[in-house]
């Protein structure tokens, strides 16, 4: 559905929120049916993404965040082949559908956290990696999310992250039409993406174009009358990369990795409240995630904390 006042403004967080969790439950039942391997084998371009990612993760034994990664298909996979992967969304009922995705085909499951990348819930220092992938350009705030990535990371830790080419007129064209839809989709050139990582810190940032290609799992979701036009787009991003593909992004934290291994390592180890910056715990009575002090308290859907400083209840009023 069109949205005239998005002529205006562009989408604001709590719009983009709505957008994504409607988005994610008229699809639930295609997510819900779809074994992320069965997808893996049979898509050739999800599978050369996540042959990507996991190529750049090389042998990381520590905690990886994927922020923004809704139903996680990738994150899933990446913890089946041995990563121990935290998924971080804004949308917790895309987490939620992957959560119930891994249960139902009996897979080991990432950790999940309902969050805002601009205020991350975890302590300073903690991950290995942070992947980005796709979702860098629904952020509203670049400077103040890659201060967060970059705060939350180990030294030497990576960011890795894939996103929209700015270079791509055909992309270019489709944000005018999402925007007016309600969600927030932009795009990058390389030495923007280059110059803000830098900006917020981080060493040795390097941007490139690569071959994207099209999924055919998602182009099942196109309708009939633009099928056409994504598979040119497709063929366009493998054969022209520069202009019509996507851009792979990698950044440093400055220092030398020392890492564990987090196999073991529980979630509530390394979360911390979005407010106020203190220790969290779970409340099985009430299902919260509380405060040190127990002034405040998040929600907890299914098992995932939702640790979005929006969301916070107000506990022990006198
Ligand atoms: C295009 S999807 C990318 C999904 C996935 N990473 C992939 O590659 O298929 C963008 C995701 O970013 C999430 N997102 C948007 N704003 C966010 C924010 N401020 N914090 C965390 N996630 C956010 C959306 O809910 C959505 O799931």
């Amino acid at each position: 559905m069109f949205k005239l006042r998005h002529f205006y403004r562009a989408p604001n967080i709590e719009e983009e929120r709505a957008f994504e969790r409607a988005n994610i439950q008229s699809k639930t039942p295609r997510y819900l049916e779809t074994n992320p391997f069965v997808r893996f084998e049979n898509d050739v371009a999800y599978k050369a993404k996540v042959e990507r990612i996991a190529a750049h993760l090389g042998n990381l034994k520590g905690f990886i965040l994927d922020i923004g990664g809704n139903t996680a298909g990738e994150a899933t996979i990446l913890k089946q082949q041995g990563f121990n992967m935290v998924v971080g969304d804004i949308n917790e009922v895309a987490l939620d559908v992957s959560r119930q995705r891994v249960e139902k085909f009996g897979l080991s499951s990432p950790h999940y956290v309902g969050l805002d990348a601009h205020n991350l819930p975890f302590k300073d220092n903690t991950f290995s990696a942070v992947t980005v992938i796709e979702a860098l350009h629904h952020f509203f705030n670049y400077d103040q999310a890659l201060g967060e990535i970059l705060r939350i990371l180990k030294p030497g830790g990576k960011l890795f992250s894939l996103e929209p080419n700015a270079s791509n007129p055909l992309r270019r064209a489709s944000e005018v039409r999402d925007r007016f839809r309600g969600t927030i989709e932009k795009s990058f050139f390389v030495r923007q993406l280059e110059r803000l990582c830098a900006k917020a810190g981080f060493a040795n940032a390097a941007a490139r174009a690569y071959p994207s290609g099209r999924s055919s799992w998602k182009l099942e979701e196109v309708p009939a009358y633009r099928r056409a036009t994504t598979r040119l787009h497709g063929w366009l991003s493998e054969n022209y990369p520069t202009v019509f593909g996507g851009l792979m992004l990698e950044a440093y934290k400055a220092g030398e990795l020392v890492e564990q291994d987090a196999s073991d390592v529980p979630l509530s180890a390394v979360l911390r409240s979005p407010v106020n910056h203190c220790e969290l715990s779970f409340d099985a009575s009430r299902r919260l995630w509380v405060e040190r002090d127990g002034q405040l308290g998040f929600p907890d859907l299914n098992g995932i904390p939702v640790l979005v400083a929006k969301d916070a209840i107000e506990l022990n009023r006198r």
